[in-house]
């Protein structure tokens, strides 16, 4: 078995906890404190947080969309392909090192989707991002933890507290999607996104795509009219 390598240790911005990046072959895989928040051999379901947001707004004429949290940028990439060339994508990451792992050893994972001129990076908490403008993306995509649960640092529980779905309800677009990615399902936060005002339905997704793997799940809320 090839032990893993580590490639870099950083500080997660505005906590005390540790994100890093190590290598195993061609596997990467993330690291917040110990505890896995992505790994490449994985990433089924992350494709799928994009391609289930995606098809809901690909067909209007200017699709704005927003992904909270690039990781090793599965989610943006599906996200590319499945919009056209009049598409905007804002991705807000938090870490500026994964910014940096995204344009040096994690590049070929993806194809860089950091390169696609339809891209535009924020090296920013997607909270902020998220409050800055109303009635502003056909679709939000939230991905920053292992779930509705602030893994990563304990102010992204904001993101998923009744403040924060408001927030991101008042953010999009009307018939706008939120979508949201989940290690598993969580009734309490199924009821938070229907007092926001959101129509939501839960989808489970593999982590490996076609060839299965564990089981994810995906809220897709809408905003209505
Ligand atoms: C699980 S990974 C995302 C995986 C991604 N969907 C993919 O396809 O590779 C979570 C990412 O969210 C970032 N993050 C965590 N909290 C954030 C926040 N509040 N705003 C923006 N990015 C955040 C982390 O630094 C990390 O890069």
């Amino acid at each position: 078995m090839i032990p893993w390598e580590l490639l870099d240790s950083v500080q997660v911005p505005g906590n005390s906890g540790e994100l890093r990046l190590y290598k195993r072959g061609r596997e990467f895989s993330i690291r917040v404190d110990g505890c896995e928040l992505m790994n490449s051999s994985a990433h089924g379901s992350e494709d799928a947080l994009a391609e289930l947001a995606c098809a809901k707004v690909a067909d209007r004429p200017n699709p704005r969309v927003l992904i909270g949290g690039l990781g090793m940028g599965y989610t943006l990439a599906a996200a590319l392909s499945r919009l056209g060339p009049n598409a905007r994508v804002v991705v807000a990451e938090l870490a500026p090192a994964v910014i940096e792992w995204n344009r040096g050893p994690l590049a070929a994972l993806t194809a860089n989707p950091l390169r696609d001129k339809r891209c535009f990076i924020r090296e920013e908490d997607v909270a902020v991002v998220i409050e800055e403008k109303r009635c502003n993306y056909d679709a939000i995509m939230l991905d920053v933890d292992n779930g509705p649960e602030g893994l990563t640092r304990k102010s992204n529980n904001w993101l998923y507290s009744k403040e924060g779905l408001e927030a991101a309800f008042a953010a999009l677009r009307t018939e706008g999607v939120l979508a949201v990615w989940s290690v598993s399902s969580d009734r309490s936060f199924t009821r938070r996104l229907k007092q926001a005002g959101f129509e939501v339905k839960e989808v489970s997704a593999y982590a490996r795509g076609s060839r299965g793997g564990g089981r994810h799940t995906i809220w897709i809320a809408i905003r209505g009219s």
